[in-house]
């Protein structure tokens, strides 16, 4: 070659480095630019091998969430830079000996320490579907605080909480862990708890990451049976199950968590539909994404993936982290020195984990969440044995009440009767292995504190839920002055891998609730449960019935707050109950169709047993004077209704108003009425006041089955009301 040819051809390769390296994407995940420069640093220096060791999480074995790997060489891959994180390590003391290993690896880069910090930590909160029920966006942000501060001193920093699937179907035991039905009120509350564990700065050694998870449709496997496949059009994806995941994006949460479940075919850990394209591309997720529990290996049973590195390959753009699998570490450098896997696509990943990792603050003090004295100070205190009391009232649902309730302070006796009214397990909830159970207040020693005597008989085992004693019940009924009986399923009845075939509370327990109604007693029935269940002979014999979920550290105090009227019920359900199982799937939102009046069963109507937002207080409230600020509008533009409640009853107390809206007409087929808007008021007995609630320009628009967002031409009826079926229509408003 001429030497003119050989310089020409030197500078055309210099200028393609120019052009093409030179500008190669630079990681750009933080908004802090000096944070993206160390992470680019960082990954220059990494190996292939140590890349992948970021994208790699174990499980410790304090707790067991998922299929356990007997591992023994875990602390020596650490060392050698293969692993990047780890679940299930919690304790200052603990997670200090985990990142020391860490730091002696090639590059010193710490380990993140996840866990399920689902309702509470060491102080327990209700579970998530019940602190749902109260409506009340500022008490559960702030339970997600308490949380964050009692596990950020225990050396957590990232949670894989909330979830946020949208579940129609109280057979599938994980609606617990949800907010419910409802995609717009399930918004709020993803963005609300996101809030309380991230607080504004994920920095601060107060703060953890939070996971939005489970990506996606998880809420909606078909015949309700946990992990099964979900079928479900792309419009109905859009528009019911897709808000709370899109608003989790929208409140900066830190990291996504796929799906055990298949979308459209696919499985969720590589559906690159779900996560390249909408979630990383369309919405611009700047965090990073775990795989759920095995997942990315159990797209070989799924039938997706050959083996392990067919899997491997599957997920590396859809999973940037892979939990326990295993896949990652053993076959993805192979699958990217054959060509299979760009190398470009594992930095993406790792610089999102890197990111992340910068931005809590571990790289500049990798034991800053490991702090003994904060975790002994910070952890079941005062405050948040407080917290969780007042969550735990707020979230207790009124289904019943003749006049039985709120009872009256100077009785002398109560019989408390059930074996889950004295049950420190049951009472934290399923989801709460780092709740500590000796501080539980069960609903017995609750009434003993305030000074009652307490007639407690066991009524049915707590192993078998079969009666026991039945005699002894009813003795102890007829010596108390009143009856507070506990039915429901065990804590670990519901949550995962827990599916029902039958909602409905047993024969035996309900008739217990017979026999002691038989006594003559005012026989309160108290409904402990995770999700929808079915009590309606239980409830014809009763002269009230609460629902009480499970409701963490002070559920027995704060049964008795309600029960006494300490606290007057504000809850509203946030998923429908069936009133009988074969009803499910259920929900107040299900679209229209062609024969309303034939949606029945030969066997029964279709008519739930209690609806979406229904919930008793010990005060009436009254809605007038509504009406809406004009009656058209262009797309884009919202609607503010304007009404007065009324406290018409004797004691002070909160309602919760709802706004729903039913598109009459439209180019694709829509519900009856959507919530998209509420407020809970509070008004002392007699009180009234005028207030707004504001209909934002999305209530009017809807998402083809194209994923864009639209506004159409034509009528919308707008209702109010206290319950989704308790409703009046405020006015028709057009849009022109
Ligand atoms: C499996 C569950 O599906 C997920 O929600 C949880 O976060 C992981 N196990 C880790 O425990």
């Amino acid at each position: 070659m001429k030497p003119i040819q050989n310089l020409f051809r030197i500078c055309a390769v210099a200028l393609f480095a120019v052009l093409f390296v030179g500008c190669a994407p630079k990681p750009n995940y933080s908004d802090n630019p000096e944070i993206n420069r160390k992470v680019a640093e960082l990954l220059s220096k990494m190996t292939l091998e140590e890349k992948i060791g970021q994208m790699n999480q174990y499980s410790g074995n304090e707790f067991t969430t998922g299929p356990q790997t007997d591992d023994t060489t875990v602390i020596k891959q650490i060392e050698k830079g293969q692993l990047g994180s780890m679940l299930n390590i919690v304790g200052a003391e603990k997670t200090r000996s985990y990142q020391e290993a860490a730091l002696k690896s090639r590059l010193g880069i710490p380990l993140l320490f996840g866990l399920d910090v689902i309702h509470g930590f060491r102080t327990t909160f209700p579970i998530p579907l019940g602190e749902a029920a109260s409506f009340d966006l500022a008490a559960i942000e702030n339970g997600a605080r308490c949380a964050a501060v009692e596990a950020s001193a225990a050396g957590v920093h990232w949670t894989f909480a909330p979830m946020v699937d949208i579940s129609r179907d109280a057979r599938w035991g994980r609606v617990m862990e949800g907010a419910g039905e409802d995609p717009y009120y399930g918004a709020l509350v993803a963005a609300a708890r996101i809030k309380g564990f991230q607080g504004n700065d994920l920095e601060a050694d107060n703060t953890i990451m939070a996971c939005i998870k489970h990506f996606a449709a998880y809420g909606a496997p078909t015949a309700g049976i946990d992990y099964n496949t979900v079928d479900m059009s792309w419009g109905e994806f859009y528009n019911y199950y897709m808000p709370p995941y899109k608003a989790g994006a929208e409140a900066g949460v830190a990291t996504f968590m796929n799906a055990f479940n298949d979308f459209n075919n696919v499985p969720c850990s590589g559906n690159t539909e779900l996560v390249v394209d909408l979630l990383k591309g369309k919405w611009g997720f700047k965090g990073f994404v775990v795989s759920d529990w095995g997942s990315i290996g159990e797209m070989i049973p799924h039938g997706y993936a050959a083996d392990k590195y067919d899997a491997a390959v599957k997920a590396s753009s859809t999973s940037d982290m892979d939990m326990e699998s295993r896949c990652y570490i053993e076959e993805l450098a192979n699958a990217v020195r054959d060509g299979k896997v760009k190398e470009s696509v594992i930095d993406d990943a790792v610089a999102r984990i890197l990111t992340k990792k910068f931005e809590i603050g571990i790289f500049d003090d990798p034991f800053k969440y490991c702090n003994k004295e904060r975790e002994d100070n910070l952890t079941l205190t005062a405050q948040t044995k407080n917290s969780a009391r007042d969550m735990a009232k707020r979230s207790i649902v009124m289904l019943k009440n003749d006049n039985t309730l709120p009872l009256n302070k100077n009785i002398k006796s109560v019989a408390v009767i059930g074996a889950l009214n004295d049950s420190k397990f049951d009472m934290k909830g399923n989801w709460a292995w780092p709740g500590d159970v000796e501080s539980v207040v069960t609903v017995r020693k609750a009434f003993e504190d305030r000074g009652y005597k307490v007639n407690y008989a066991e009524g049915y085992s707590l192993e078998t839920l079969k009666p026991t004693n039945v005699n002894e019940a009813i003795a102890a009924a007829r010596n108390s002055d009143v009856v507070v009986v506990a039915i429901g399923e065990r804590a670990m009845h519901s949550g995962e891998a827990y599916s029902k075939v039958e909602l409905t509370i047993s024969d035996e327990q309900q008739n217990l609730v017979a026999q002691l109604a038989k006594t003559g007693k005012p026989v309160i029935t108290l409904v402990m449960g995770g999700r929808p269940l079915i009590f309606k002979e239980a409830t014809e014999n009763s002269g009230a019935v609460a629902m009480t979920w499970w409701l963490g550290s002070e559920a027995g105090n704060a049964i008795c707050d309600v029960l006494f009227g300490d606290y007057n019920p504000s809850a509203k359900l946030p998923m429908t109950f069936p009133k009988r199982t074969g009803q499910s799937p259920i929900c107040y939102n299900a679209k229209r169709s062609g024969r309303p009046s034939m949606l029945h069963y030969i066997d029964d109507d279709a008519k739930p047993a209690y609806a979406f937002g229904y919930g008793l207080s010990y005060s009436t409230f009254e809605i007038k004077d509504s009406k809406t600020s004009t009656q058209t509008i262009k797309g884009g533009e919202g609607v503010e209704v304007a009404f007065t409640l009324l406290n018409s009853g004797k004691v002070d107390g909160e309602e919760v108003v709802q706004v729903y809206v039913c598109d009459k007409v439209s180019s694709v087929t829509r519900p009856w009425k959507e919530l998209k808007g509420y407020a809970k008021i509070e008004l002392k007995a007699g009180q009234s006041s005028s207030s707004t609630i504001k209909l934002a320009p999305e209530a009017f628009g809807f998402y083809t089955n194209d994923g864009d967002f639209i506004y159409e031409k034509g009528e919308f009826d707008i209702f109010i009301g206290n319950s989704s079926d308790n409703l009046i229509l405020v006015s028709t408003v057009t849009m022109k």
